[in-house]
């Protein structure tokens, strides 16, 4: 279904780019299933709408139950008998690296889709739409890196490994950076030979049916690469029990992380999981504060804090606690809040009423829990998701605000007097994704990096990433590890050959 013209105008305000603008008009966004475009077997379609003045963007197929199974099937027959699997791996890079030159060509309007659909700042989509085309390319690079190993034996036998593709990899995304994940996260599966079904979240279907249009560009065998749009409980859910897939791989919620694993009991799938997390930040006293507080407070405030690793629990010594909460409280009630388009933005809409509602019902619990509203707080009136970047101080770690995901700009800051303190209280989460620590002192770096259960240590620089570094966490925050050789280690099984000499 197409919008009107008048109704698109309003609702894309912002969006410059013909073909982001050609793209929404189209009114032709199904399901990509089998190398083709297809409406949803139910004939049901969705609204997205744009967060930053909730107009509706498009409608879009609602992919169910039948429509995954049409999905797994597709993925099935190109992954059981198509050329994928058995070309040669140079051949598979070849047509990424097609993929990378084509998104090239696009990624202003991946980024244009993006900010309509989520509210996240054109600054911020833009250069992770711009760093797409280099992730294909290194997830192409892997290709022929998918190898097993040879085995010291007596001369009575020989004895090998293969690594070979796992098979059918089902993957559900989130809506926190919908264009990078939808290409990114299938990219290395891709590589080593699986074939895909890819479930973008319903807050933000766009980026990845454009990508989908991209890919059927590129020459992938048909069925190699399907995408599913629809809800968690629908696609997701179907996807996540289907038992036509051989490994899921997951970024969002715990609650789901949890449904994920349930489903992969039915076959034993493999599972990756990237949760959530409720990351400590330290700030020792001997930390350089000029760096410190700006890194501290765009730890948790960039993305408009919905972020998996969002530093939301800032622990800082006692000695400098008056000192860096008023500084934090600045430095947040400066921040810009304004349209998504604005280049001085510095937080922009949340991604939905449901995301607007939740984080605001934390700030008001931080409020009834007894924490000081140090900056922010609720913004009233005006369409959009807005919320302001709020800082709670004198934040006591056992207070839910403490130890619950909120997805949103709220800071909790917590003192603490001695470094044993701060790991005890760094560790007292179920969550274990991400750990910051500021300091001078090498010693004392290297000490903390050992005892927080964490997947990432950030030392004076939060949130640094490197592709090949395994990215993933402990505890409630997940299970495996992205990245490199570590998705080849999961987007791959081991058989074991022996022969009699
Ligand atoms: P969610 O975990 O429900 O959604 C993420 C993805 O999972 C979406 O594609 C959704 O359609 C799918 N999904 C939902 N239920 C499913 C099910 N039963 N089976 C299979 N797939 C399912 O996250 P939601 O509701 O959008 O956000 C709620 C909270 O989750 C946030 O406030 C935040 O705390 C956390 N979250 C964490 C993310 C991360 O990057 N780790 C990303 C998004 C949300
Ligand atoms: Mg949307």
């Amino acid at each position: 279904m197409a919008e009107s013209d008048d109704s698109l105008a309003l609702a894309a305000e912002g969006a410059r780019n013909e073909n982001t603008l050609r793209f929404l008009k189209s009114g032709a966004r199904g399901l990509y299933i089998g190398g083709r475009f297809v409406p949803s077997l139910s004939g049901k379609t969705f609204e997205t709408i744009n967060p930053a003045n909730e107009r509706r963007l498009a409608m879009v197929a609602e992919g169910g139950e039948a429509d995954i199974d049409a999905a797994v099937a597709a993925a099935r027959k190109a992954f059981d008998h198509g050329p994928w699997p058995r070309m040669r791996p140079a051949d598979r890079a070849k047509v990424l690296y097609r993929l990378a030159d084509i998104v090239q060509a696009h990624t202003e309007e991946l980024a244009e889709l993006d900010t309509l659909d989520s509210g996240l700042m054109i600054s911020v989509t833009r250069p992770a739409a711009q760093g797409i085309p280099d992730a294909l390319r290194e997830a192409a690079s892997w290709a022929n890196k998918v190898q097993g190993e040879t085995y010291p034996t007596g001369t009575d036998h020989f004895s090998f490994s293969l690594r070979e593709p796992v098979g059918v990899c089902g993957i559900i995304i989130p809506w926190n950076g919908p264009a990078v994940l939808a290409a990114r996260k299938p990219a290395i599966a891709l590589a080593c030979g699986n074939t895909v079904i890819v479930k973008p979240a319903e807050q933000t279907p766009l980026s990845a049916l454009r990508l989908a249009e991209l890919i059927s560009e590129a020459g992938f065998p048909e069925g190699v690469i399907n995408i599913v749009t629809g809800f968690g409980l629908g696609a997701g859910s179907a996807l996540a029990n289907h038992p036509g897939v051989d490994a899921m791989s997951f970024t969002g919620s715990a609650a789901v992380g949890q449904e994920i694993v349930r489903g992969s009991a039915i076959n034993f799938k493999k599972v990756m999981l990237e949760l959530g997390g409720k990351s400590p930040h330290v700030i020792f006293a001997d930390a350089d504060l000029e760096r410190a507080v700006p890194n501290a407070a765009l730890g948790v405030f960039r993305n408009h804090g919905q972020m998996c690793f969002a530093g939301s629990r800032i622990l800082v010594q006692r000695e400098i606690y008056p000192e860096f909460a008023a500084a934090l409280a600045k430095f947040a009630a400066d921040m810009k809040v304004a349209s998504p388009w604005d280049p001085d933005a510095k937080i922009g809409p949340l991604v939905s009423a449901a995301q607007f509602e939740r984080v605001t019902g934390y700030i008001d619990l931080g409020v009834r829990e007894g924490a000081r509203l140090s900056a922010g707080g609720r913004l009233d009136g005006g369409k959009g998701y807005y919320v302001r970047p709020t800082v709670f101080s004198d934040v006591e770690n056992r207070m839910r605000i403490a130890q619950e995901e909120i997805f949103g700009p709220v800071a909790s800051l917590i003192p603490f007097d001695t470094e044993e303190e701060a790991v005890a209280k760094g560790n007292d989460t179920v969550y274990g994704l991400g750990a910051g620590i500021w300091t001078r002192d090498v010693g004392r770096a290297i000490r903390m990096s050992r005892q927080l259960r964490a997947g990432h240590v950030w030392i004076n620089g939060y949130g640094l990433r490197n592709e090949m570094a395994p990215f993933g966490g402990f505890k409630h925050s997940g299970i495996g590890r992205e990245g490199g050789k570590y998705s080849v280690e999961f987007y791959s099984e081991m058989k074991s050959v022996f022969i009699s000499v």
